[in-house]
Parts: structure tokens; C-alpha cells; sequence
């Protein structure tokens, strides 16, 4: 069952529930974009900026397979944008679609300016976004968890409860 892999558009709280369940259960988390920005001593933004979205995916991929080892693991939007990276997920652990509805996560990301494919976008480019990587999610998802109107700690409850996993 382990690792959980959170997946879900930008702004859908992978990284914030991800660090909860993983204080809820004392297991152990990793957030790729995190690892990534780590490991190149860059912030996403600017490796976009510098090599571009093609070394980003790259750098993505190779850290989606150098992380299997944690529990739980939060991803990138963009994680599903690469068909390696959902053959990785489905067949090594249990991947959970954070759900959130387009109007939420505009409203999540105002002002927010650390993610190019969302301030770079207008309103329809981000439309087909959302709705092109929510059938991708669907597709790849064991499970998917509303988060529209919840707090962090019911999405992580809830999660909880879907897999029944025990406290330890
Ligand atoms: C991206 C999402 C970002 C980050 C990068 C690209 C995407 O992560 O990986 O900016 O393609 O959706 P979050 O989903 O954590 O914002």
C-alpha cells in the first residue's frame, strides 16, 4: 500500500495534507518539488525560468524514482504529464487525487506567484489545463478525496479512513 503518492492540480493541498498524515501516522513524507528544489539549489520557478518546463519534467521524473522509498510522498501538478511517472505510481503504491473544483483552486492561487504555468496562463489556457489533468488524474487515481469546503485535517482524516490505516 505504501507509499501514498498525493496527486492533484496546483493549490489542491498535496503538500500540506501530505505533511499531516504523515504527523498523524509518524510516517515518512517527501514533497517532490522540495527534493527537486533541494537537489539543484534552484527554486522550481526559476528552473523554469532558466532551462525551461522539458529539464523540469526531467528533474521531476528522477526524483519521483529516487523517492519510492518514503511513505508518503506529495507530487507536482504535473506529475501525470509523463506516462513513466503513472506506471511508477500505480505500480508501486497507493496514489490519492486531492480533488478541487477549478472556481477553488483560482481562489487558492491568487497572488500566488511561484507557479509559471499558473500566472503565465490566461483564464481559457487554464481552463483546459485543469480539465485535461483532471481526466489524467481520474484515470491514474485509486482513490479520490473532495477538498473543496475541508479543512486539512478532515482531508487528512478522511484519507485516513478510505485506506483504513492504523495510528501507530
Ligand atoms: C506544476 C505544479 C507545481 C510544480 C511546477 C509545475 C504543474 O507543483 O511542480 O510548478 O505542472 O502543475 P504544485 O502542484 O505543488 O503546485
Amino acid at each position: 500500500m505504501y507509499p501514498l503518492f498525493l496527486i492533484g492540480f496546483m493549490g489542491s493541498g498535496k503538500s500540506t495534507v501530505g505533511k499531516e498524515l504523515s504527523e498523524k501516522l509518524h510516517l515518512s513524507f517527501v514533497d517532490t518539488d522540495t527534493y527537486i528544489e533541494n537537489k539543484q539549489g534552484m527554486e522550481i520557478s526559476k528552473i523554469f525560468e532558466k532551462f525551461g518546463e522539458e529539464t523540469f519534467r526531467k528533474y521531476e521524473h528522477e526524483a519521483l524514482q529516487e523517492v519510492l522509498s518514503k511513505n508518503i510522498i506529495a507530487t507536482g501538478g504535473g506529475i501525470v504529464e509523463r506516462k513513466e511517472n503513472i506506471h511508477l505510481m500505480t505500480q508501486n503504491g497507493t496514489v490519492i487525487y486531492l480533488h478541487a473544483t477549478l472556481q477553488e483552486i483560482d481562489h487558492r492561487l491568487k497572488g500566488d506567484e511561484s507557479r509559471p504555468l499558473w500566472i503565465n496562463s490566461d483564464c481559457e489556457s487554464k481552463r483546459s489545463l485543469y480539465n485535461r489533468r483532471d481526466e489524467l488524474y481520474r484515470k491514474c487515481a485509486h482513490h479520490i478525496v473532495r477538498t473543496d469546503g475541508h479543512t486539512i485535517s478532515d482531508i487528512a482524516a478522511k484519507i485516513v479512513h478510505k485506506l483504513s490505516l492504523n495510528k501507530t
